[in-house]
């Protein structure tokens, strides 16, 4: 039977994330922690865990027994960069302790890497699935150490592990954690509410991006893979639309043609986002294990409005 256990479980991806698990396996089946508590609504299977704490996560473990851990409790890049030294704990320290447990365990492991994991000096368009990788960001460098580890723990222990470079992601269900994209998420709330949105980026910015549901099922799909089909299993290059401000601002225009866009610099942001990918390049996704994106920029666009326009009004 599967059992799933997922860390970080209160954040962007895991509230989505957690969603489809309890779908497809059961709630029973599903075990979701967070370091802080739950809103009096969550629903599911839920206990407070702190992934610093090897001695309790091994307790969890012990007692649910699962056969995969999702592990996204982590400190994003603008966050990261306020606090370099607490990112390097959080994001490697948790990933080493659930590591090292996976190998007793045997339970397989999923850890997402992200498009920080790239920096100066990587080939900016259609960036390939193997190539540089000196990230300037401490993020990007947990990003990159995450990868790494994972691959010695399958090369050298035979742990399951799996991973996504995720590009920036948008959703409606949890507010955004602290990353350099988080702008492609708050620029709904602030068309319908104000009819103009205050960009942290500048407007030719080009990144690549997500719809969450789109995320979703790339964990899924990339966990329901046979071990034997993955070649690049711990760092896959994954996207779905990659655009600019001033072209998302156009995608919400067609719905709300009074939406105004305006630039207030953030420069940590700026440079973040100067130093990651146009588009990556997803071939090895696609052929090893049928990754096929079902949102565009302009299905995302309606979705995102219908949907944050709803919660407006609730
Ligand atoms: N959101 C994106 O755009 C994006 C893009 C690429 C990769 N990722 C990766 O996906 C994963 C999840 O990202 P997210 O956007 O959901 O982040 P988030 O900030 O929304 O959620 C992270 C969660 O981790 C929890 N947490 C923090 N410290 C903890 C601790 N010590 N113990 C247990 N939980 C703790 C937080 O309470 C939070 O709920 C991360 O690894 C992130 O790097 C996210």
């Amino acid at each position: 039977m599967t059992k799933v256990l997922v860390t970080g479980a209160l954040g962007q991806l895991g509230t989505e994330i957690c969603k489809s698990l309890r779908l497809r396996y059961g709630d029973e089946a599903v075990l979701q922690t967070d370091v802080r508590p739950p809103s009096p609504a969550h629903q599911g299977y839920y206990r407070t865990l702190d992934v610093l704490e090897r001695g309790a996560i091994e307790q969890v473990v012990a007692n649910f027994q699962p056969t995969i851990v999702i592990h996204l409790a982590a400190l994003l890049s603008a966050t990261g960069e306020r606090w370099p030294e607490l990112a390097w704990k959080l994001n490697v320290g948790s990933a080493l302790n659930l590591l090292e447990i996976a190998r007793e365990a045997g339970f397989t492991f999923f850890l997402p890497s992200s498009i920080a994991a790239f920096g100066p000096g990587t080939p900016v368009d259609d960036t390939p699935q193997i190539t540089v990788q000196r990230p300037s960001t401490m993020y990007g460098i947990t990003k990159v150490t995450g990868e790494l580890l994972c691959e010695y723990y399958f090369t050298r222990y035979g742990v399951d592990t799996r991973g996504l470079r995720f590009p920036g992601l948008i959703s409606h269900s949890a507010p955004p954690g602290g990353g350099t994209t988080d702008y492609a998420v708050e620029i709904f709330e602030a068309a319908l509410r104000h009819g103009r949105f205050a960009c942290p980026l500048a407007p030719d910015t080009r990144l690549d991006m997500m719809y969450m549901p789109d995320a979703s099922k790339a964990v899924m799909d990339l966990l329901d893979a046979p071990a034997d089909k993955l070649i690049h299993r711990n760092a896959y290059n994954v996207t779905a639309m990659s655009f600019t401000p001033a072209e998302l601002a156009e995608a919400i225009r067609v719905h709300l043609p009074r939406f105004e866009l305006v630039h207030e610099p953030d420069p940590t942001r700026q440079r973040i986002a100067d130093s990651w990918p146009n588009r990556m390049d997803d071939r090895a996704a696609r052929q090893e294990w049928g990754w096929d994106p079902r949102y565009d920029i302009q299905a995302m666009v309606a979705d995102m409005l219908d949907q944050v326009e709803r919660k407006l009004q609730s």
